[in-house]
């Protein structure tokens, strides 16, 4: 059996009284790419959120490479390799792209800045200037070159141009070959079928659809979430 890396058991949480996830279960090993699917307002940024800290669990348990990291607020497990890219506010708007990467600390762009080369022609220029998709690819550039063992990814194709999708799957696909694991929350099923390794599918009951490997299908994920 593979180690796991990441384990949700019975996870709850929401907003207050408002339980938006009620008893969630899901696992991801190293090197793993999990697909969640699911239409507006079905949980995507609820459940990136509780995984990331910015929401408490309301009940369950969330084991990171076997440590019990349910009660961490987000900075700890940060440093226990958890990287989350949001779905808005990604990036700081007043603040340069150049000072936006350095918050990681000293970082080379390497084969990012070839994949995206604006990023590298607007090293000086202010984040919130940019357009949404740039800012997205801001955000998935600093997400890709933090010290993570799991990156969580809310919906980072949105707004973005196809090109720049095939060059965000083929850094996901190579990193995911390094070990990464990656949680990849997305409505782009095309970028979900092109790197998922297991897929669950959420609706307003919770996880509606789960496939792994070659069982994963298109019309299946389509049907799953109606669309
Ligand atoms: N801050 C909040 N306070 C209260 N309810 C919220 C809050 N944010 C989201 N919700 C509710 O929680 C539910 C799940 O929302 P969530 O944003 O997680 O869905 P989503 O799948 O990410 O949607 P989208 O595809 O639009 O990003 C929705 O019913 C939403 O209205
Ligand atoms: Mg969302």
């Amino acid at each position: 059996m593979t180690k796991m890396l990441l384990r949700l058991e019975d996870v709850s949480g929401g907003y207050g009284d408002t339980l938006v996830h009620r008893g969630l279960s899901l696992e991801l090993a190293a090197g793993q790419v999990l697909g969640v699917i699911g239409r507006n307002g079905t949980g995507k940024t609820t459940l990136a959120q509780l995984i990331g800290g910015e929401l408490s669990l309301a009940a369950g348990r969330m084991v990171l490479g076997g440590r019990d990291i349910s009660s961490l607020p987000p900075w700890e497990r940060a440093k226990a390799g958890i990287a989350v890219m949001p779905q808005t506010g990604m990036v700081f708007d007043a603040l340069t792209v150049a000072e936006n990467l350095a918050l990681l600390g000293p970082v080379t762009l390497g084969k990012l800045g070839e994949r995206f080369p604006h990023v590298v022609d607007r090293l000086s220029q202010q984040a919130g200037s940019m357009s949404g998709g740039e800012r997205k690819i801001l955000g998935f550039v600093r997400t890709m070159l933090s010290p993570a063992r799991l990156v969580v990814l809310d919906e980072p194709s949105e707004g973005v141009q196809a090109e720049n999708i095939a060059h965000m799957q083929d850094t996901i696909a190579e990193a995911r070959a390094a070990g990464l694991a990656c949680i990849l929350l997305e409505q782009n099923i095309s970028m979900v079928e092109a790197l998922a390794d297991s897929v669950i599918a959420l609706d307003s009951n919770g996880i509606v659809y789960k496939a792994q490997g070659a069982q994963i299908d298109r019309k299946a994920m389509l049907a799953a979430i109606s669309i």
